[in-house]
């Protein structure tokens, strides 16, 4: 690595893949020679990963970029240049608009040429105003350098498929990240023995539509996600395996199955229904039906019996009646969710929901999503109760607020609070969960499950 002096500050919005795809970006900038900088004030470059998802989280990266361009303006007073560059999904669904309403940044980049970050850094610097939008016939994945074996979290991401092909009326997920792409079985097998190299423990495969995976194998056939996480499984140092985030209509019999028999695949599984009703489901070409998840979902849990199940669900979708959300309400009680992620309808540029008749009033929305949301905790929060008592491995990532205390997750990744030393940072520890709140649990340790007969503190 050649030492360049100069400072990287990257900050991240949105979703799971966007931590992931920042990390690459910071991978390969600490390749080229830049260290990481503690904040936008003192780093040479900044780059906003942001998200396009809703409009709420699209605006904020304006808001951010105003304060960018008093600290650039600042710094310059101190003969100091700061790069401003926009990357992640408005990088890649506003391009060149970003430039007229905010002309403080340098450089617009959008997710597929996150390997092309050097070279275009490099323009930036020269000219100003430089774009890269483009959607590459190039593998970025191949050309971003490998992954560090500096040590690292016991947790990762690992993102192993990209871009949906579904097209749900209210999404910019298809256009922002474009078609859907799997990586080859051995790049990610690669990537999950380097970060195990690294300390991970637990991976979490990452993808817009993840179950939907059907990349080249090994022996060059195309591998379900079912049978990539068979064989990551055989990696001796992963001990935990998670995946995020799936759709209904690509949950197939195998995946189905190794939730009941691979122990390394955690009991959890994020699988968002987004509506109750079959007429608001048909309006989000959701290809799925209210019967149909209610029948997946029995069959999953006929695999695995303690699976947790996290959703997503929106509220106010164009022409949601009040008897149309009533059977959302109804779904939810029937299915039970250990955690949910709750919306308003956000009508996005450039989807068919942003055109139909029909659009729910904010204040409509706003009472149909305190309604479901309070629903929603309540189930949340009986989830962490009935935990109360029961015996778990923890795998501990991070000291918590408190001295002495560490945070960690349970198997249905609920956070953990500990009293515990910090040489259990990375470990699976047995704990007893002594007490629930509506978003974490405390735990006494039991043992190190790491090394059992090895009593860590008495319970
Ligand atoms: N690929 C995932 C989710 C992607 S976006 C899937 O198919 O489930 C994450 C969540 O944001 C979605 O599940 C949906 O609930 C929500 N979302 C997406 N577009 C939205 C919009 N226009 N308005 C409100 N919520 C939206
Ligand atoms: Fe968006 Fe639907 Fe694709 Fe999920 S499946 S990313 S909600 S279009
Ligand atoms: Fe947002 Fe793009 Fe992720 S729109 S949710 S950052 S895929």
């Amino acid at each position: 690595m050649t030492e360049t002096g100069k400072r990287h500050f990257i900050k991240t919005f949105g979703c799971q893949m966007n931590v992931y795809d920042s990390e690459r970006m910071a991978e390969a900038l600490e390749t080229a020679g830049y260290v990481a900088a503690d904040s936008p004030d003192s780093a040479d470059l900044v780059i906003l990963n942001t998200c396009h998802i809703r409009e709420k989280a699209a605006e904020k990266v304006y808001s951010e970029l105003g304060r960018l361009n008093q600290i650039k303006q600042a710094r310059e007073k101190d003969g100091q240049q700061t790069m401003i560059a926009v990357a992640g999904c408005v990088a890649q669904a506003e391009g060149r608009e970003i430039l007229a309403r905010a002309p403080v940044v340098d450089l617009v980049v959008g997710p597929q040429s996150y390997h092309r970050l050097g070279e275009l850094v490099g323009r930036a610097a020269q000219d100003g105003g430089v774009i890269d939008i483009d959607f590459p016939e190039e593998d970025k994945f191949k050309h971003l350098p490998s992954r560090g074996v500096a040590r690292r979290a016991p947790t990762a991401f690992l993102t192993v498929q990209e871009g949906c092909d579904k097209f749900c009326t209210f999404c910019v997920v298809p256009y922002t990240r474009g078609v859907e792409y799997s990586r080859p079985v051995r790049e990610i097998v690669d990537e999950a023995e380097r970060l195990a190299d690294a300390g991970a423990c637990e991976l979490t495969l990452l993808g817009q539509n993840v179950n939907a995976y059907h990349g080249e194998g090994e022996d060059g056939a195309s591998w379900s996600l079912a049978r990539l996480l068979r064989r990551l499984a055989e990696i001796p140092a992963i001990r935990r395996l998670r995946y995020t985030t799936s759709h209904p209509r690509d949950m197939s019999d195998d995946l189905i199955a190794i939730h009941g028999d691979e122990e390394k695949l955690m009991p959890y599984l994020h699988l968002p229904f987004q509506a109750g009703s079959d007429r608001i489901l048909g309006a989000m070409n959701r290809k799925h039906t209210r019967a149909e998840y209610i029948d997946l979902v029995r069959r999953i849990r006929e695999a695995r019996p303690d699976l947790a199940l996290p959703t997503d669900i929106i509220v106010g979708f164009p022409g949601e009646t009040d008897a149309d959300f009533e059977q959302t309400i109804a779904l939810v009680k029937e299915i039970e969710f250990a955690q949910a992620y709750s919306f308003k309808d956000s009508a996005r540029p450039g989807t068919p929901a942003e055109t139909m008749g029909d659009q729910v009033p904010e204040a409509v929305k706003g009472e149909r999503l305190a309604e479901l949301q309070a629903l929603l905790s309540a189930q949340q929060a009986a989830f962490n109760r009935s935990c109360v008592g029961r015996k778990f491995d923890v795998l501990f990532e991070r000291p918590g607020r408190r001295p002495g205390q560490l945070v960690g997750r349970t198997p249905y990744l609920q956070a953990v609070h500990a009293d515990a030393p910090d040489a259990c940072i990375g470990k699976m520890i047995e704990v007893e969960i002594s007490g629930a709140g509506p978003n974490s649990l405390e735990a006494d340790i039991l043992r190190d499950a790491d090394s059992p007969g090895l009593a860590v503190a008495n319970g």
